[in-house]
């Protein structure tokens, strides 16, 4: 069993999609085991997207990603990083492939609909920066 780190961001709340894109996680065999619904203040935001602090895009990114409430989870399951970025698509909609959750909920390539962790290290990061030990639930 592998633990990803998911966000449900700003823009899929706001025009309420969280259901609809938790049936999915659901559907796709995922288990919870985390789940907070919360707004990030802008030195959150910063922090949790540091790696991208030189790109051209991070202020944009900070200002979407503070600009309302999101969806924290953490997800398992077998491959469960590669396995929930393949659920929600490439990163631009434009290019996301049919039936992925960006083809499905994402705007654009700023406010695409999810977050997901890209590798092992970083998901135990973005699972530590936003829950502690005692509210993962496995049992
Ligand atoms: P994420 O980290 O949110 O799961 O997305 P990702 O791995 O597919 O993409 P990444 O390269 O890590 O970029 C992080 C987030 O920054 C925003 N972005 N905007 N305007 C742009 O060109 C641009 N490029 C990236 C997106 O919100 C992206 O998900
Ligand atoms: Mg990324």
């Amino acid at each position: 069993m592998e633990r990803t780190f998911a966000i449900i961001k700003p823009d899929a709340v706001a025009r309420r999609h969280a259901g609809r894109i938790l049936e999915r996680i659901e559907n796709a065999g995922f288990q919870i085991r985390a789940m907070r619904l919360m707004r990030l203040t802008q030195a959150e935001a910063a922090g949790f997207y540091a790696v991208h602090r030189e790109r051209p895009f991070f202020t944009g990114l900070v200002e979407f990603m503070s600009s309302g409430p999101l969806v924290a989870l953490v997800l398992e399951a077998p491959d469960a990083i590669k396995k929930w970025r393949t659920l929600m698509g490439a990163t631009d909609p434009a290019k996301a492939d049919p039936g992925t959750i960006r083809k499905e909920f994402a705007s654009s390539i700023g406010e695409n609909a999810t977050h997901g962790s890209d590798a092992p290290e970083t998901a135990a990061f973005e699972i530590g920066y936003f829950f502690s030990g005692m509210e993962l639930v496995d049992k």
